[in-house]
């Protein structure tokens, strides 16, 4: 049975008794470290999961930690995974607020230490009230931005030493409004895919072209064709880019160059959709190259696989969310965005969902007027949602690992 109303008894108690959060959020803030380089983080997650009693493990993934937690209301060899990430951005914080990044070039610009903070929350919380039956995993993975933390995590035995039956995610989301969650059935982000193709024609004399073969040309060609695999190829209810981002040739008004170089990205949301953008890519180049006798390199860079929320756990989230926040508050049908997250690669590996928790529209934010946007100079994640999305996992705990 939904609840119509918000949870507010387990927000306020969690208010109350976690005040301390926003602290150790700030405190985050202020030492942003980047991919790997996590040690002050993961170590300071690593002693408050020791002194609430969490059995602990240093080093997973590099500078990853986990830790596990059993239950006392039964015997079930039943597990949960949840995961948050730990990693700054190699970014200049523009703001001047108390808690702003002390460290040049480095700044929490994605909230991840709200994220890192939020699983702390709840790993104290339940750590306290044991009162459900199973094991619960938290997964703290570094370099979630852009260098596959939860990838090196998984690849060093994360789920073969720490087994779970599913594993959950969450994101804040700007622009949605504090209080509301937003739940996707299937995919959520889009796979992340860099290309870059060299255009290896002949110099010449701009007034005599009959004597060269013009890579300009020949790039302006492959950049319309390629978009040929969004409109022609792809079937028109998937969704894909491909967008050519970078175009460097020639140097003088009077020479025609010897090489064209190009590059992009390529996104998409389902498995079988990235692997024909990329053949298709590859056709169109070698194609064009015979038709106007070049040679065409094509390197292609592969990056995050799409994140994609298996329907059974995104179902079990959207009702936790419900009975957390509200009826009204969970959106169900939210498009996904083209951005791409790492925690994909465990979506690979066990059923999951991936979840957007309101992070408001910048009216926390006393630094900067408007919008809080994600990997803007002026982000900072809002303190207010904190209690929010520790009510959420200790929820969905508690739904995942009940014993009635
Ligand atoms: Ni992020």
């Amino acid at each position: 049975m939904l609840q119509v109303m918000p949870d507010m008894n387990l927000i306020d108690q969690l208010r109350e008794s976690q005040a301390h959060l926003v602290e150790v959020r700030r405190d985050l803030h202020a030492h942003p470290e980047t991919a790997f380089e996590e040690h002050r983080t993961a170590e300071m997650v690593a002693r408050r999961l020791e002194a609430c009693g969490v059995e602990t493990h240093r080093g997973v993934g590099r500078t990853g930690v986990v830790g596990v937690l059993r239950g006392t209301a039964g015997k079930s060899d039943r597990a949960i995974g949840l995961r948050a990430d730990m990693d700054a951005l190699p970014m200049t914080e523009r703001n001047t607020f108390a808690h702003a990044s002390r460290h040049i070039g480095k700044m929490h610009a994605c909230g991840h230490d709200g994220h890192t903070t939020m699983l702390l929350g709840a790993a104290e919380y339940l750590a306290q009230h044991r009162d459900f039956d199973g094991t619960v995993v938290f997964i703290f993975q570094p370099a979630e931005e852009g260098q596959g933390g939860g990838r090196e995590m998984i690849e060093d035995g994360l789920f073969a030493r720490f087994p779970v039956q599913a594993v959950f995610g969450l994101h804040n989301w700007p622009g949605l409004p504090v209080g509301q969650m937003a739940v996707h059935t299937g995919p959520v982000m889009a796979s992340a895919d860099e290309f870059d193709i060299t255009i290896i024609g002949k110099g010449a004399h701009a007034a005599m072209p009959n004597l060269g073969i013009d890579p300009v040309l020949v790039g302006s060609t492959l950049v319309q064709a390629l978009q040929s695999i969004a409109s022609r190829n792809t079937h028109p209810v998937d969704s894909v880019v491909v967008s050519v981002t970078k175009f460097h040739a020639g140097e003088a008004h009077n020479v025609i160059a010897d090489r064209a170089e190009l590059g992009g990205t390529m996104r998409a949301f389902r498995h079988e959709v990235r692997e024909a953008t990329e053949a298709a890519l590859r056709r169109i180049c070698s194609g064009v190259a015979a038709t106007y006798g070049v040679q065409i390199d094509v390197n292609v860079r592969h990056g995050y696989p799409p994140t994609v929320n298996s329907a059974a756990e995104a179902a079990l989230c959207a009702t936790v969310a419900q009975q957390v926040l509200g009826n009204n508050h969970v959106h169900t049908n939210m498009q996904p965005t083209m951005g791409a997250e790492d925690f994909a690669y465990m979506l690979l590996e066990k059923p999951g969902c991936y979840v957007w928790l309101g992070n408001g529209d910048g009216e926390h934010h006393h630094d900067q007027a408007g919008p809080c946007t994600l990997h803007n100079p002026h982000y900072d994640f809002n303190d207010h949602i904190l209690p929010l999305g520790v009510a959420y996992w200790v929820s969905l705990v508690k739904k995942f690992l009940s014993n009635s």
